[in-house]
């Protein structure tokens, strides 16, 4: 008969809703950006909180916080359990958060219990995973795993041109533990995250076990023309960066249903300079966003962009630069961890469904030096990224429930 272990559900949502409140927009939402003062404020909540667990504190130099339960062998691999704090600009409360405190709500539970695992557990808190205020994203796992060096990523620079390091140093998260794997290397990572699509709300089902996640890649493409005045200026001759660049991102969003069934692109972002209502714009810059679960959709996708930038730039008599920014390959998780989690949703006896992520997670970063994986619960009428994001109490209680208990399975494999 395997251990058990039962959440405090009580505890788990008091605490979910205080940490809500940090950086809590009017409408129920959560504007948390990465190393802002909000981030700084759950940070000093989540330590004291690791803290009232009994748990070893430590802070590496990309702001990473660990907070550490040790097991009968000490010596042993961790399983590290955890997901994100920060939050997208007006996003909603449970992406990330709902992740870490599960991890946190799972290990207090594991060691308030009569059951020593066999291995150290640590809940993690990664830093920057959304990417909307510093790129890349998924910095604190990245760098965590080697993926990027924790010089790079200290070096990235917000809109405003503040680094990532500093604004570490500034809210005080800018932690002595070095930012690598430990020696005895990682056992296994979990995460808990919200879907963020519509697929467990439409089929009713409370949980899922995820099999895998798509590649993507970032890019941002300036386009840059020529201002002139938007009254005298006949139309043909003109270097309108703007013109450009809105012809690409038409083609930008048709080229998906070209693609593949699976295949998404967007273009989040977009800068225009002067900016002004007379002048035609002499420099347009923006993002694109494209993804499948399969590598060679977006890296074809890559290629019919780069072509459709430059035929627009051609017909608008403008010029174009393309920042590769980030990316990702497809990744597909760890099938010891699929199956701990499937043990887990049996033995809970919740009905449950395997998925494949369309958004990115610190686990696809840990995939790549350890065994992860990932449960979802559902996100009402599968919004997210903003303010009315939303997972029903009952599916959250259900799966820390199995969370808890496929953590504890992989923490009493042989150590
Ligand atoms: C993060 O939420 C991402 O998938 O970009
Ligand atoms: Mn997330
Ligand atoms: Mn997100």
């Amino acid at each position: 008969m395997p251990a058990a272990v039962d959440i405090d559900a009580d505890r788990f949502r008091e605490r979910f809703e205080a940490y809500a409140d940090i950086g809590a927009t009017e409408n129920d939402g959560l504007h948390r950006l990465a190393l802002s003062d909000a981030d700084k404020r759950v940070r000093d909540r989540f330590v004291e909180d690791l803290e009232d667990a009994d748990l070893d504190v430590r802070v590496d130099e990309l702001g990473n916080i660990f907070g550490r339960y040790e097991g009968e062998n000490p010596a042993a691999a961790p399983v590290l359990v955890g997901s994100h704090l920060d939050s997208q600009p007006y996003g909603g409360r449970f992406d990330g958060q709902l992740g870490v405190l599960t991890a946190l709500e799972a290990v207090q539970s594991i060691a308030e219990a009569d059951v020593e695992p066999a291995r150290p557990v640590e809940v993690v808190n990664w830093t920057n995973e959304e990417g909307t205020r510093f790129q890349p994203s998924m910095m604190g796992s990245s760098g965590y795993v080697g993926f990027e060096t924790v010089e790079e990523l200290l070096a990235a620079t917000d809109r405003d041109g503040n680094a990532a390091g500093d604004e570490l140093e500034r809210i005080g998260y800018d932690g002595d533990a070095r930012c690598e794997l430990p020696e005895e290397g990682v056992h296994s990572f979990l995460e808990l995250h919200v879907e963020q699509g519509p697929v467990l709300d439409d089929r009713d089902l409370p949980l899922a076990v995820v099999d895998g996640v798509y590649g993507l890649s970032w890019l941002r493409i300036t386009i840059e023309g020529a201002a002139d005045h938007a009254g005298p200026t006949p139309m043909h001759g003109r270097e309108d960066a703007l013109a450009a660049a809105s012809d690409a991102i038409s083609e930008i969003n048709r080229l998906p249903g070209r693609l593949a069934d699976d295949a998404v692109a967007t273009v989040g972002e977009l800068d225009v300079e002067p900016n002004s209502i007379n002048v035609i714009p002499a420099r347009a810059t923006f993002t694109v966003d494209i993804r499948s679960y399969d590598d060679a959709v977006v890296d074809e996708g890559v290629e019919r962009i780069e072509r459709e930038v430059e035929a627009a730039c051609e017909r608008h008599g403008a010029d174009y630069e393309i920042d590769y920014v980030s990316r990702h390959e497809a990744m597909a998780f760890s099938e010891r961890v699929r199956d701990a989690a499937d043990r887990a949703v049996e033995t809970a006896d919740v009905p449950a469904t395997h998925l494949v992520s369309g958004a990115g997670h610190d686990a696809q970063h840990l995939q790549r030096v350890t065994d992860a994986g990932m449960l979802f619960v559902p996100s009402v009428d599968g919004r997210t990224h903003n303010e009315a994001e939303f997972t029903e109490w009952d599916d959250c209680v259900a799966g820390a429930h199995v969370f808890a208990n496929a953590t504890l399975e992989l923490a009493n494999e042989d150590a």
